[in-house]
C-alpha cells in the first residue's frame, strides 16, 4: 500500500535554473545528427532541439530510458506519494458525480510515466463501484515507459506489431479487469466523456524562447559553436521568425520570455474533446501565471545540467505558462477554467490532511517516515507545495451548476 522506504533517499527535485552555457566536446549520434541539421539549415528553435533531443524515435531522451526514480534524472509527485493520486481520483469522482457519473466513460492520462499515478487513481475509484463501465486510455510515446506502466498496471498487454496502429499496446486492468489502451497522441483517444490528467506532461513540450533587443523581440536559437568543435551555442535571429509572427503578443514586456506553440495547440485540443464529449480536465505541473523569464532547463542524475551537452543524456523541460495555457484553453468559450492554484492550497482542500492522518495511524515506523517525507516534499513551500501548480478545465455549459455547486479544490 505505502510508497517504499526506499522512496526516502530522493533529496532532490526540478528546481529553478538559470542556463549558463558551459559546452564539453563530448558527442553523442544525437547531437551529431543536430549537428549537421543546423550545418544543413542554419540555426534551430528550442523547440525543434528540445523535440530532437527528448522523443527522437530512435535516440530521444524519453524513448529510451525510464527517467524518473532513484536511478534516474528526476522524481516526480506520484512516486513520493500515493496520496498525490489519491487527492486527484477524489476530484474527478467529485466533478464526475456532480453532471450524474456518465457512463461509459473514460480515463486519460498524459505522459504516465511509470503508471503510477494511475494505479493510485484506479485504487480510489475501485471503491466507489465506478470503473466497471470505464476505458483507460494512456498517450505515451516511450515504448521504454509504456513497458513499465503495462507492468504496473496490467498482468500481460499485446504490443500491435504494426507501429502505425492507433492502439500501440492494450491489455486488462489487474485493478478491476478494464481494458487498458496506449496511444502516441491524444487525437488517437476515442471520443467517450473523459476525465483527463496531465501530471508533469506540459513542462516536457517543446518550447521557443525569446529575448528582448534594441531592435525588438528576436528569438533565441541553437546553432553550432564554431569556436569549440562539436559543441552549441545559442544566438539570436536575426530577423522575425514565424513563430514569433504568430505567437508574440502584442502586450508582451517581458526581457526573456517562452512560448509552447505545442503547449497552446493541446489545450486547444483537450477543450474541444472536453465540450463536444464531456469531461473534466485537471493539469498539475511546475509553472508560473505569465511571468517566467528564462526557464529552459536540463536534468540529469538529479541535479541540474546544461541543456546544450550531451543532448539525449539529460532531461530538457521548462516552467509551463499558465497563463497562456489558460487563455489559450478559454478563447473558444468552450470550456471555463479554474486555477492555477498552489499544490499545496490545491491539496489541502482535497483533503489531504485528514488523508494522512488516517494513513499514519495504520503505519509501522518505516512506512510513517516515508509519509512524511512524501507529505513534506508535496506540501512544503520551500519544495514542491508552491512551484507546483494545479489547473482545471470544465465544460461551459457547467457555468449554472458550478455556481451552486462550485468546482472543489479550486474555491
Ligand atoms: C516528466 S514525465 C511525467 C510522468 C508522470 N506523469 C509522473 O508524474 O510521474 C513525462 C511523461 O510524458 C511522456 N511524454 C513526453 N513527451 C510526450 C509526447 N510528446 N507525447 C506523449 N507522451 C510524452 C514521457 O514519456 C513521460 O511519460
Amino acid at each position: 500500500m505505502y510508497r517504499t522506504a526506499s522512496r526516502l533517499i530522493y533529496t532532490t527535485f526540478r528546481n529553478y535554473y538559470t542556463v549558463k552555457p558551459n559546452l564539453d566536446k563530448k558527442q553523442y549520434d544525437l547531437a551529431k545528427q543536430i549537428y549537421q541539421k543546423i550545418k544543413a539549415m542554419g540555426p534551430i528553435p528550442v523547440s525543434d532541439y528540445m523535440k530532437e533531443v527528448l522523443i527522437h524515435p530512435s535516440q530521444g531522451y524519453y524513448i529510451n530510458r525510464e527517467p524518473m526514480g532513484e536511478s534516474g534524472d528526476f522524481i516526480t509527485s506520484p512516486e513520493l506519494s500515493q496520496i498525490f493520486g489519491e487527492m486527484i481520483a477524489i476530484w474527478f469522482l467529485n466533478e464526475w458525480s456532480k453532471v450524474g457519473a456518465p457512463k461509459p466513460f473514460q480515463i486519460v492520462e498524459l505522459g504516465p510515466g511509470r503508471g503510477t499515478l494511475m494505479q493510485d487513481i484506479l485504487r480510489v475509484f475501485k471503491h466507489f463501484d465506478s470503473l466497471k463501465q470505464a476505458n483507460i486510455s494512456l498517450v505515451e510515446i516511450s515504448p521504454v515507459l509504456s513497458d513499465s506502466q503495462a507492468r504496473r498496471l496490467c498482468a500481460t498487454t499485446n504490443l500491435n506489431p504494426d507501429q502505425n496502429a492507433v492502439i500501440y499496446r492494450e491489455g486488462m486492468s489487474i485493478i478491476e479487469n478494464i481494458p487498458v489502451k496506449w496511444y502516441k497522441t491524444l487525437q488517437d483517444v476515442p471520443n467517450v466523456f473523459t476525465l483527463l490528467i496531465a501530471n508533469e506532461f506540459f513542462d516536457a513540450l517543446p518550447i521557443n524562447k525569446f529575448k528582448k533587443t534594441d531592435l525588438g523581440y528576436r528569438e533565441i536559437l541553437i546553432d553550432i559553436d564554431k569556436d569549440k568543435e562539436g559543441c552549441f551555442r545559442y544566438v539570436l535571429a536575426k530577423e522575425e521568425t514565424p513563430t514569433q509572427k504568430l505567437f508574440l503578443r502584442s502586450d508582451e514586456s517581458r526581457e526573456n520570455f517562452e512560448i509552447s506553440p505545442q503547449s497552446l495547440l493541446m489545450i486547444k485540443e483537450i477543450a474541444t474533446r472536453i465540450e463536444s464529449d464531456g469531461g473534466f480536465c485537471l493539469i498539475a505541473d511546475y509553472g508560473h501565471n505569465g511571468e517566467g523569464t528564462d526557464t529552459f532547463r536540463a536534468f540529469k542524475d538529479h541535479k541540474q545540467h546544461d541543456p546544450l551537452i550531451d543532448p539525449g543524456s539529460a532531461d530538457l523541460t521548462a516552467d509551463v505558462d499558465f497563463a497562456a495555457i489558460k487563455r489559450a484553453g478559454v478563447e473558444d468559450g468552450k470550456v471555463l477554467a479554474f486555477g492555477p492554484v498552489t499544490q499545496r492550497d490545491f491539496l489541502i482542500k482535497m483533503g489531504i490532511e485528514h488523508r494522512i492522518k488516517v494513513l499514519e495511524e495504520n503505519a509501522d515506523e518505516k512506512q510513517l517516515k516515508s509519509l512524511r517525507f512524501g507529505y513534506d516534499m508535496l506540501m512544503n513551500l520551500e519544495k514542491m507545495g508552491e512551484r507546483f501548480k494545479f489547473m482545471a478545465l470544465v465544460p461551459s455549459v457547467l457555468e449554472g451548476i458550478l455556481k451552486k455547486v462550485p468546482v472543489v479544490g479550486f474555491h
